[in-house]
């Protein structure tokens, strides 16, 4: 039977001074294989042509469409209806800036979060681009382009409880991303100048290890092992910086 969905969406303009937060709600009838994003263009089309949310690639690539579903962030093109009750919330990602209604800004955040991590490879030779590519391992190269899939959908960072409480928590994204280079033998960084960027309360000593992050990132992640092996470098480091501080 056709199930009748229920969408109460957020609504806020915050550029509009007479705009007040609430929530709209929109019948849909469910169609086989439906997903929220086939949902929400729906309502956009035929119901409401001013809800605002994000979208590009439709295909769980992008990283665009990430919203709060029923609660629990994920991403709108690859979340079907059926998989989900009658009544559905959707809300803004938390800790991003809002554009409007489910549209936010993680475009920014992950530029600051690249920045503060030098998010490159640091290396003392000179870039010849004649030259040919340096050869690396086929298995450590895989390792890297596991963690190289990160769309920056912002998922992780809006499940988690630390980024939740305080805005400089570089959360489970930026340690992925910080392993990655960790892990390229083209990368010259030292594990202490590695301390100086994540060895901090922003960094990996905020993180919790409850694992929300890892629950909700829709390109599964590896997020568990590359924290837990980043939690036990910078302990580590840190003890070896205190014993020689005391000696
Ligand atoms: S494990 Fe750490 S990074 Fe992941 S959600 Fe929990 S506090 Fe955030
Ligand atoms: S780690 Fe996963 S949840 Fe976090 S930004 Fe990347 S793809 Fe999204
Ligand atoms: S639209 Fe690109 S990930 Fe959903």
């Amino acid at each position: 039977m056709t199930r009748k969905l229920e969408f109460n969406v957020f609504r806020y303009q915050p550029q509009d001074p007479e705009s007040v937060p609430h929530t709209d709600t929109f019948e849909v009838e469910e169609t086989a294989s439906m997903t929220l994003f086939i949902a929400l263009t729906q309502i956009r089309e035929e119901q409401d042509p001013s809800l605002q949310f994000d979208f590009c690639c439709r295909a769980g690539i992008c990283g665009a469409c990430a919203v709060m579903i029923n609660g629990q962030p994920g991403l709108a093109c690859h979340t079907l209806t059926r998989d989900l009750p009658e009544e559905i919330t959707l809300m803004p990602l938390p800790i991003f800036k809002l554009i409007g209604d489910l549209s936010v800004d993680t475009g920014t955040w992950f530029r600051q979060m690249h920045e503060k991590l030098e998010s490159w490879v640091h290396t003392d030779k000179a870039f010849e681009p004649e030259a040919q590519e340096e050869p690396m391992e086929n298995d450590l190269a895989e390792e890297i382009y596991e963690l190289e899939r990160c769309i920056e959908c912002g998922c992780c960072v809006a499940g988690c409880g630390t980024a939740n409480m305080r805005a400089d928590f570089m959360g489970a994204a930026a340690m992925n991303r910080i392993a990655r280079f960790m892990m390229d033998p083209r990368d010259r960084r030292t594990e202490r100048e590695y301390f100086e960027v994540i060895g901090t309360d922003e960094g990996i000593f905020g993180c919790m290890g409850l694992l929300g992050c890892e629950d909700v990132c829709p390109k599964g992640l590896p997020l568990q092992d590359q924290l837990g092996l980043l939690r036990r470098k910078m302990g580590w480091s840190a003890v070896k910086q205190l014993f020689k501080f005391k000696s």
